[in-house]
């Protein structure tokens, strides 16, 4: 039984740690470097936990960092799993209930997305504030999992207005540019073609990209607050449509990453350490 595994996945790591962990984190695609900021006292490789699903993606690490940011204590994922890499829509949102049951009481997530908005540069920071989920799978069909959360759970406010609001007042004392904007997600792994980016666009998506969305339904299927933020890597408008490389997609996520380690830093701060 699903629930069971989750269970097993976080005792599990409760004997190995009882580290405290207020904030989850899941760092995108050449995003790791948040790990940089944190003070890390514990690290779990994902290939040691039952029932954990290991990334094959070669730019993402595999481990569960427990430890602190800004004295704010936090548990990382260091590499997320994709729909894309063929893992079942249960495995790719695992961690993020494992994480709810070690104790978690927000949920920030990073990814790098293409931006569809003509406003939009390369290496911007948006700060999701809606999604549209296209994956063609839903990490909630089949039996609902009770001990979680309920059958048909709300989705008029996905992302938590608080924490945008926390976002956006941090950026504006240390003059971090922010953009905010509508996710939406596809499957991937292919980049999407121009007339499917004019698509999306047309949908009312300010950014695309292949991650975020079933952990944030997972997420606020247990009732978690959501803070996430895309990396703009590769620009998609019609007069912007270039050949997108992963590593043109990882340079531009590193060239942005010192603003998400300052947004991230002054938001885990001016949160209370025991909330
Ligand atoms: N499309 C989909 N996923 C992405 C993109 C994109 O342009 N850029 C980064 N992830």
């Amino acid at each position: 039984m699903t629930f069971q595994r989750i269970s097993q996945a976080a005792s599990y790591i409760r004997q190995l740690t009882s580290l405290p962990c207020y904030t989850g984190i899941i760092c995108g695609t050449g995003l790791s470097g948040l790990a940089e900021i944190m003070r890390v006292k514990q690290k779990i490789s994902y290939a040691n936990i039952p029932h954990f699903p290991v990334s094959t993606v070669e730019s993402h690490a595999g481990n569960l960092l427990f430890g602190e940011i800004a004295s704010h204590p936090v548990v990382m994922m260091q590499g997320r799993m994709h729909y894309y890499e063929g893992y079942s829509m249960s495995e790719v949102v695992f961690p993020v209930r494992v994480m709810k049951l070690l104790g978690i009481k927000r949920l920030f997530i990073s990814n790098a997305a293409g931006g569809l908005h003509s406003n939009f540069q390369l290496s911007d920071l948006m700060i999701i504030c809606d999604h549209i989920n296209l994956h063609p799978d839903n990490p909630l069909r089949g039996a609902n999992i009770d001990e979680l959360g309920t059958r048909f759970p709300d989705m008029s406010q996905p992302y938590d207005p608080e924490l945008i609001a926390l976002a956006e007042k941090v950026a504006e004392q240390k003059g971090i540019k922010l953009q905010k904007g509508v996710y939406v997600s596809v499957s991937g792994p292919n980049l999407e073609t121009p007339a499917e980016y004019r698509m999306l666009r047309f949908l009312g998506a300010d950014a695309v990209g292949m991650s975020t969305v079933p952990e944030v339904i997972a997420a606020r299927h247990m009732d978690l607050p959501v803070f996430a933020v895309s990396v703009i890597t590769d620009l998609c408008t019609p007069t912007h449509i270039q050949k997108v490389t992963i590593e043109g997609v990882i340079a531009a996520a590193r060239k942005a990453e010192p603003n998400l380690q300052a947004l991230v830093i002054g938001m885990l701060e001016k949160i209370q350490e025991s909330s």
